[in-house]
């Protein structure tokens, strides 16, 4: 297995781009399904979980072809509508392949996600909310296994603004018969680039982004072209890069209106960022302590938690942070802590005494931006930090280490 090895205390300096969104691209990909024209999307980034998807694709029948930035889909001719363990158990998004094969071939058999390092992370709302749109789902070992007459459109009301639910539930309605309306949907800018994605195939999509997407079913979607929006979490990532090296760096390629809740927790925690169109500046600041509830869109996000816990250990004040939305995600606090931090845990809220000065220490990584959390504590850490399990971190960051040593990092990758 990969490790990073990461010498600090470091300054950076320069520009770093990010790359397209892996949360907005995963559920497009289970979106070329919908078609039997050609997709085209635009920048996918190298990721693992987007090579799992385009596996799962190419398992259901999906001709991919790459060429150059582009990676064109063709579902013209699907000879399968199974999503197995073996895929589903390493990427729990697989299961947004459940809504497109329904909508198009009626029938799916998707492997049940099982939970991961995170939480149990169910799928019940998913589920509920297709039976009420006329599917018949059976668990049997381990397999959804869901049928359908065909999708009827109806209004549907999810107990909790889950991001996958309502994908799931999108990619399903837009070829259902009538009209969906689903409620306290989920918010996040790329639930809107999903829905700008299925307009472009001719969905009849509105108000996404609100908490109520209205979807009028049509017979059939054509082809189309489409480069998703840039990773707001993977930009947060490196804001906080920047700022917990009190280094000055320029943040490019991502909407800043997508950080919102995160720019005003840094803002009135004494950070200094200048927002353009485009991206941010990041200035060398002062930083005191904060409190942080995470929420969905557009609250505080739980995947820039961890990040942000790694710069509360080192602000002038202490910290209060609660973790709303999953049941398990401080995976990332003994290894902080084996670093230097000072984090009590009681339940879902740490608290963070502030001040500490992190020290390299061997550290393994467990769940995706838990990893980040460790890269951003080693940048600013005394000495050489060894960082495990690095496969967890190309989950969701393209070329980090390339992007990092950019920067000005000292950080290096190779073999356990
Ligand atoms: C998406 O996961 C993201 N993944 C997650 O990012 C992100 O943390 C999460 O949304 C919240 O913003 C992708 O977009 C691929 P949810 P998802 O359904 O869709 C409970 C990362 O780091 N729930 O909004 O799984 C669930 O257990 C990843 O990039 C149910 O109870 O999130 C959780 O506690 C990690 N029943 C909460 O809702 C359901 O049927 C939020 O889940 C569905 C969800």
């Amino acid at each position: 297995m990969d490790r990073l090895l990461v010498k600090g205390p470091t300054k950076l300096e320069g520009t770093v781009e990010i790359s397209c969104s892996k949360n907005a691209y995963l559920p497009i990909l289970a979106g070329v399904l919908l078609t039997m024209e050609p997709v085209v999307l635009v920048d996918l980034p190298k990721l693992r979980d987007v090579k799992t998807m385009n596996k799962l694709l190419a398992e259901l029948g999906v001709v991919i072809t790459y060429e150059g930035n582009k990676t064109t889909y063709d579902s013209s001719n699907i000879t399968s509508c199974e999503a197995t363990y073996e895929l589903v158990k390493t990427m729990r998004a697989s299961i947004l392949v459940l809504g497109p094969l329904l909508a198009r071939f009626q029938k799916a058999t998707v492997s049940l996600p099982g939970g991961c390092a995170i939480g149990a992370r169910p799928v019940d709302i998913h589920l509920r909310n297709f039976e009420r749109m006329g599917v018949e789902i059976e668990l049997d070992s381990g397999n959804v296994v869901a049928k359908t007459a065909g999708l009827e459109g109806h209004e549907l009301n999810l107990s909790f603004a889950s991001v996958g639910a309502t994908e799931n539930l999108m990619l399903g309605a837009v070829l259902a018969k009538g009209t969906t309306i689903i409620k306290n949907a989920a918010r996040e800018p790329e639930i809107i680039d999903l829905a700008n994605f299925l307009t472009t195939l001719g969905a009849k999509v509105s108000g996404e982004g609100t908490n109520e997407i209205t979807i009028d079913g049509v017979e059939k979607l054509h082809g189309g072209e489409y480069r998703a929006i840039g990773d707001r979490i993977e930009a947060a990532t490196y804001v906080i890069a920047g700022l917990i090296t009190k280094s000055e760096i320029e943040v490019t390629n991502f909407i800043p209106e997508h950080l919102g809740a995160v720019f005003s927790i840094l803002e009135g925690m004494g950070a200094k960022i200048e927002r353009g169109e485009n991206g941010v500046r990041v200035f060398p600041s002062t930083l005191t302590g904060a409190t942080i509830d995470t929420a969905p869109y557009p609250g505080f996000p739980t995947d820039v938690q961890a990040q942000m816990m790694t710069l509360l250990g080192v602000v002038s004040s202490s910290s209060v942070l609660t973790e709303h939305i999953f049941e398990n995600r401080f995976m990332h606090v003994p290894e902080l802590n084996r670093m230097g931090a000072k984090i009590a845990l009681n339940g879902s809220v740490a608290m963070l005494e502030g001040k500490c000065s992190y020290k390299a220490a061997p550290v393994m990584c467990t769940d995706l931006r838990a990893s980040a959390a460790l890269v951003l504590a080693a940048l600013v850490a005394e000495g050489e930090t060894e960082i495990r399990r690095i496969y967890h971190l190309d989950r969701g960051y393209e070329h980090l280490e390339k992007k990092l040593s950019a920067l000005g990092a000292n950080i290096k990758r190779s073999r356990e």
